[in-house]
């Protein structure tokens, strides 16, 4: 009897290993069967609170279980009635989730809620809302729903019971939107009244003279599907060339401005990034090009990625630069942009994608959610600290933003990099943030995010989404049977995770028979070409070529006190201490022992971030107890490797930038890839930005190498084109040196080279034997052909 149990036992431990293999990297199936169930019944036990609760009004506050309507008394309320225009947003938001949810019973109770909501088809409300979050949350969920019902290979497909009104609902909207497109430039005013029968906007509402970046261009993606489905293509025609319009307003350095004039087409601020108010412009650049299979849309994605790769990338995140010259605007970033690692995933960049988003994590680990804004620098290091002195600085000075109301990016790009990577480590993020919905945010009618983070005080708001984006990803982490993960589904989501697709049938039809007849757009476009081309001719005739020779040394952002130059310190902690604590320490082997996460059992880096900006990622107090997600202890316990550590070395060499203008135009082709590892990155040209670190004895190299005095052999400061440095170098020998170790974005590897074409530096005109160039005292090159900076070499920088 004995013997018989514990033969059961076996074969039953047998199953749950054959299922783990079947995964390859990840949980058993059963544990994401009860995890996935857990995520449905929150999904339902919000979505059911709005229905009793918030309906037919467009949200539910979850605490005190009320409905959260539109401010009618006040129109000047944005926050409140840019989204809520009384239209039931929360249902209409959260029908694809239910669709994902591969539910069918309740996807189609859902729609005849909408049909019943809506009986002519029509929204006929009057508020003005914002364009934008009109078009992402009840456009972009009608068209993905329509989607769902019209197509015979998904669960909810409603056949017969369905008669295409999602679609005409967002088509009724689609018109009531369009004419915000009605203006001089082409660009969109943000907000607008949708109202039946309302063909142009009012202009001079002030409320209309700012549009961001996000807002003009986007609303390009769910239109085109729209136009797609109709065959009028009036909805594609128009808002592209909004899209396009935007991206012509960027800079030389191809970044755009956050945000413009929408008639006068000026930037109202200098600043441009991957966050707030441009994220979702990169998003459809790749997406829609993925989508509509768009070679245009793919080219602009290539151009905008390389250039935040040159302007605005560091290790761990993208910063806030100012768009015309690169240089670091606002130390923050944002919540919105923890969104980006997932499109980089989407762009095949996996390896970046995993760095930034643990950047996020680590900020999840400190602050139990992602704050609208947090610094990552420390205060006092602000280049305008005019006072020079340390400003005190706490937890209210570090999130200028201090809210979380549940935004689903942290969970997308989680998803994102556990589809692609497969890492069982993601699926434990997942498993945290579960388990904080629960434990922290879920309340007695849905979930409440964080109004303070600092103080954990939770916000008597639920956003649409909550129940149709961050739940959703959530679900489909654990979800590996899901349709769409299906090969051959070929879904794209929109930026409010709505699924989308584009049946081939569709994209021929459209292609054969799509008709642009509405004369009111027609005769706009036309407009807007004709001043197109006037102001083309008028550039022309103006245009000068500026090529400048400058090389810039990032120096406003601050001064290193131990240096007579100012350089752009990236890593302000010179880290000295290396930390005498290791986080993680291999652990026993055991006989179960086969794979492992790669990220906690590969991944040298795994607890740099916390090192570097130990300053400013500070805990509250109310998280005091809340544990590392990657240290918790039955997960490390299964999936790290024994024989591994992650307690490497931590670097503590400073970096600095230098940035270069060059003529000519950018071209990298790693060349040689030998024995050695030994990349040779061909020339440059065009801007440039390079890290550069500063090498001196004893110190921990960015590689993990200690620098000793064999990095200083043959060392030459003897400079070609000048005398300058002939004196400094038979005075003193050197006590540092430089090393580039990153360009444009892209890490050098280890013994990599960098070569740059001498010509761009230095060329001779036949009058003189002088060099006609950019040799200053400060540039120079030695007889090792190494590009100097003040007499010290870059020791892997060589002018060929
Ligand atoms: C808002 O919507 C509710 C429910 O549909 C409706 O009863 C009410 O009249 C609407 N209010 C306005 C001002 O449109
Ligand atoms: C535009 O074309 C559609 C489809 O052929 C047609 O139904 C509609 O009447 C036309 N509209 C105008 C204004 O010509
Ligand atoms: C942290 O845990 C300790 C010990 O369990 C407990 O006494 C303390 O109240 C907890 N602190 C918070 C902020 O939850
Ligand atoms: C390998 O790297 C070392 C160190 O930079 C270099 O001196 C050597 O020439 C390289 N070997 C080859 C084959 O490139
Ligand atoms: C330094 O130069 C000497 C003589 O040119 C050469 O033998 C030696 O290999 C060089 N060392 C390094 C590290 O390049
Ligand atoms: C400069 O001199 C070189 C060789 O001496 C000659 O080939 C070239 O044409 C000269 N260039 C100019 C601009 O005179």
């Amino acid at each position: 009897m004995v013997s018989w149990l514990w033969l059961l036992l076996v074969s039953f431990l047998q199953l749950e290993q054959a299922a783990c293999e079947d995964y390859g990297y990840s949980f058993t199936s059963k544990e994401l069967k009860a995890y996935k169930q857990e995520v449905k019944e929150l999904f339902y036990f919000g979505f059911d609170n709005y229905l009793e609760h918030g309906y037919p009004f467009d949200e539910v506050r979850p605490i005190s279980c009320v409905p959260k309507k539109r401010n009618f008394e006040d129109p000047n309320d944005r926050v409140t009635n840019d989204i809520l225009g009384n239209f039931t947003i929360t249902l209409i938001d959260s029908l694809t989730t239910i669709a994902v949810l591969q539910d069918k019973p309740r996807f189609l109770e859902a729609v005849r809620l909408v049909e019943r909501t809506f009986p002519k088809g029509e929204f006929d409300v009057d508020s003005t809302v914002q364009v934008f979050e009109t078009t992402i949350r009840v456009i972009g969920s009608l068209l993905s729903s329509h989607l769902y019902s019209t197509d015979p290979t998904k669960a909810v497909y409603l056949g017969n019971e369905y008669d295409g009104s999602l679609l005409a609902l967002a088509q009724y909207m689609a018109d009531r939107l369009l004419p915000a497109y009605l203006t001089h430039s082409g660009l969109p005013v943000p907000r607008i009244k949708v109202k039946k029968n309302l063909k142009v906007p009012d202009f001079t509402d002030p409320l209309s003279t700012e549009n961001n970046v996000a807002a003009m261009a986007c609303p390009m993606f769910e239109f085109t599907m729209l136009s797609y489905l109709t065959g009028d293509s009036k909805y594609e025609k128009v808002t592209r060339y909004a899209f396009d319009k935007t991206w012509s307003l960027r800079t030389d350095l191809n970044l755009l401005p956050m945000s413009f004039h929408p008639n006068k087409m000026t930037p109202y601020t200098p600043m441009t990034g991957v966050g707030a108010s441009i994220d979702s412009f990169f998003e459809y650049a790749l997406k829609g090009a993925v989508l509509f299979d768009d070679s245009e849309l793919m080219g602009i994605w290539n151009v905008a990625y390389q250039s935040l790769k040159t302007n605005c990338k560091n290790d761990w995140f993208f910063t806030n630069v100012m768009a015309d010259t690169g240089q670091l605007y606002v130390p923050w970033i944002d919540s919105l942009s923890a969104f980006f690692p997932g499109l980089q995933v989407l762009a095949g960049d996996v390896d970046d994608a995993i760095a930034k988003h643990l950047m996020f994590l680590k900020i999840w680990n400190t602050f139990g959610g992602i704050p609208e804004r947090w610094l990552f620098r420390p205060p006092e290091l602000f280049p305008p600290s005019s006072l020079g002195k340390s400003v005190p600085f706490d937890l209210n000075t570090i999130l200028p933003l201090e809210w979380y109301p549940l935004r689903p990016e942290f969970f997308e790009s989680t998803y994102f990099l556990y589809r692609a990577t497969k890492d069982p480590f993601y699926l434990n993020i997942g498993v945290h943030l579960l388990r904080d919905l629960k434990q922290r945010f879920k309340s007695k009618c849905g979930f409440a995010g964080f109004q303070n983070v600092i103080t954990g005080e939770l916000q008597d708001r639920m956003e649409t989404f909550v129940l149709s984006e961050t739940l959703k990803y959530l679900y489909l982490l654990f979800d590996e049977g899901n349709e769409i993960h299906r090969s051959g589904s070929e879904v794209v989501f929109s930026t409010e995770a709505h699924p989308m697709w584009l049946p081939l049938e569709v994209r021929s039809k459209y292609k054969r028979e799509a008709k642009f007849n509405d004369s009111t757009y027609v005769a706009h476009l036309e407009a807007c070409y004709e001043r197109d081309k006037e102001l083309r001719a008028k550039e022309d005739t103006l245009r000068q070529r500026i090529i400048g020779f400058a090389k810039s040394i990032f120096s406003q952002d601050q001064a290193d006190t131990n240096e007579d130059t100012a350089y752009d310190i990236l890593d302000h902690k010179s880290n000295n201490e290396i930390p005498d604590s290791c986080p993680i320490r291999p652990r026993q082997a055991t006989a179960h022992d086969s794979w492992y996460s790669p990220m906690l059992s590969k991944y040298k880096k795994l607890f740099e971030i916390d090192t570097r900006h130990a300053d400013t990622l500070i805990k509250p107090s109310h998280m005091q107890n809340y544990s590392a997600i990657e240290l918790e202890h039955s997960f490390y316990n299964r999936w790290s490797d024994p024989q591994f550590s992650t307690c490497q070395i931590m670097p503590t060499t400073e970096i600095f930038e230098l940035l270069f203008d060059l003529p000519g135009l950018y071209r990298r082709v790693p060349i040689t890839s030998n024995s050695n590892d030994t990349i040779t990155f061909q020339t440059f040209g065009g801007r440039s930005r390079l890290n550069i670190e500063k090498m001196q004895i004893y110190k921990i190299g960015q590689y993990g190498d200690l620098i000793t005095a064999l990095n200083f052999q043959n060392i030459s400061r003897r400079d070609l084109y000048s005398h300058y440095c002939d004196t400094i170098a038979s005075l003193y020998s050197p006590t540092f040196l430089y090393r580039v170790v990153a360009i444009n974005g892209d890490t050098v590897p280890f013994h990599g080279m960098v070569q740059v074409e001498k010509h761009n530096f230095v060329s001779f005109s036949n009058d003189t034997a002088e060099p006609d160039a950019l040799i200053t005292d400060s540039i120079g090159i030695n007889d090792r052909a190494q590009l100097m900076i003040e007499c010290t070499p870059i020791v892997n920088l060589i002018l060929v």
